[in-house]
């Protein structure tokens, strides 16, 4: 409905699983995520929703990890950011949304292999008027290219990037070790879907991010890193502070050590 100020408000009666967040105890609020939008922009993503509870795909991220997005985004000014993972485009739609409050063009690049998400998800893009803003590009992570096309359209290495794609534990790891190499260093890696729940999302059975995150970190102690729901068994546990089963990993490039002397 437009003028619409219940918001998310209104999916806290909604039985399906994508809705878990607004039916915790007490999530009977607005997230600045969501409240933040401008009315034409809250219609957009209405609609996708609408549109996407009827015919899918159905595979974002959930309030939990895009409202962290959120307050680092906006809160530090990332003005080069890549995505692993667009799917129908939730995240690179409210991604987008923080360029465009920021005013930083060509701000978000959004990878993904598959050309039908790609079709969804740019005209979503476009439907929203972020085509200044976001770039959708088709191509896998694990192609050295995806690199360079995502260095060409930022205009330099990208400072944040939001690994969310194949779950599995090979392509995880090779991911890792290809996207750390083109972070900028002081840059920031955060990896969606590390919990011992999400690792039944690898369909190799190899473990999926977890066991790549686990490995990966063992190897590379000059890195910062940080897990948070790790050990997250079910979405049906007691939620612990970070409210997402699926948990995140971080991991922090340090700067360059300033020369001595
Ligand atoms: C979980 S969804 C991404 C959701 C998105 N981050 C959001 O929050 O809106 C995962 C997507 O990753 C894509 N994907 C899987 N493996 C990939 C790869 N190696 N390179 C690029 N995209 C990949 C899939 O096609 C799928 O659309």
């Amino acid at each position: 409905m437009p003028g619409d100020s219940s918001r998310s408000r209104a999916w806290k009666e909604n039985p399906h699983p994508r809705y878990w967040w607004h039916r915790l105890p007490g999530n009977d609020y607005v997230p600045p995520v969501y409240s933040d939008l401008g009315e034409d922009e809250w219609s957009v993503l209405r609609d996708w929703y609408a549109e996407t509870d009827r015919s899918g795909p159905i595979g974002e991220c959930a309030v939990p990890l895009i409202s962290w997005l959120h307050g680092l985004v906006l809160g530090n000014r990332i003005s080069r950011i890549a995505q692993l993972g667009t799917c129908a485009g939730y995240s690179a739609l409210l991604l987008g949304w923080m360029q465009r409050r920021m005013n930083v063009r060509r701000g978000l690049f959004s990878l993904d292999l598959d050309p039908a998400m790609c079709e969804v998800s740019r005209r979503w893009i476009t439907r929203a008027g972020l085509q200044d803003f976001v770039e959708i590009a088709e191509g896998s992570s694990l192609d050295p290219a995806s690199i360079a096309a995502a260095q060409e359209y930022l205009g330099g290495d990208p400072a944040l990037i939001v690994v969310d794609s194949s779950h599995e534990y090979q392509s995880t790891l090779a991911e890792l070790d290809l996207w750390y190499s083109a972070l900028t260093p002081g840059g920031l890696l955060v990896l969606h879907d590390v919990s011992e729940f999400a690792g039944g999302f690898d369909v190799t059975g190899e473990g999926g991010v977890r066991r790549a995150f686990a490995e990966w970190r063992k190897n590379h102690l000059e890195a910062e890193t940080f897990a948070l729901n790790s050990a997250a068994r079910s979405m049906d546990s007691p939620r612990p502070l970070y409210q997402d089963a699926c948990g995140v990993g971080l991991i922090h490039k340090p700067n360059p050590r300033p020369r001595d002397g």
